[in-house]
């Protein structure tokens, strides 16, 4: 499995930590940086692994900043990209199981190392369940292909089932 990993200033000191795992676990890994804990705007970053992913170049991408909440906003503003905010393992596990999230964003300040290392290895490793979930992603993929947003977009799914199934 091939993965990119970006961070910022606030991500720089947990994504050196958790590299040297993915490396040791046989990932291939393309860090497009910071490579040091200098200010920069995470959005640049956060676009440029989302386009990689949505585009399949690689298979999934880790975003790491301050609390993982602004890499998570800017990444899914890019079509195909599935971004999740997880800050302990069932959120990533939930958000592979159900949402077949591509892209795991997490807060370098709010999570430490080995909660991290937890966090990246579930999402990692969960399959994607498929089935009544694999229309409830299409329907938010059809989002970002038809003007997302926009009244021209039309989710015909049924509303009121129970929910968590
Ligand atoms: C940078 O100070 C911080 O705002 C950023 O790392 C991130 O937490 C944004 O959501």
């Amino acid at each position: 499995m091939k993965i990119m990993v970006a961070c910022d200033h606030g991500g720089y000191e947990l994504k050196e930590k958790i590299l040297p795992h993915l490396h040791d676990q046989g990932y291939e890994i393309e860090d497009i940086g910071v490579h040091s804990p200098e200010s920069c705007d995470y959005p640049l970053y956060a676009v440029r692994v989302g386009r990689t992913v949505a585009a399949g170049e690689v298979n999934r991408g880790i975003l790491i900043c301050g609390s993982g909440v602004g890499m998570c906003i800017a990444a899914n503003r890019i079509p195909g990209v599935r971004a999740v905010q997880a800050s302990e393992p069932f959120l990533a596990k939930m958000s592979r199981r159900h949402n077949d999230s591509n892209v795991l964003c997490l807060g370098g300040r709010f999570i430490g190392p080995d909660l991290a290392l937890e966090v990246v290895n579930v999402w990692l490793q969960e399959p994607f369940d498929g089935g009544r979930h694999q229309r409830r992603v299409d329907l938010i993929d059809s989002l970002s292909s038809n003007a997302a947003g926009s009244e021209s977009v039309s989710l015909t799914g049924k509303l009121g089932q129970k929910a968590y199934n």
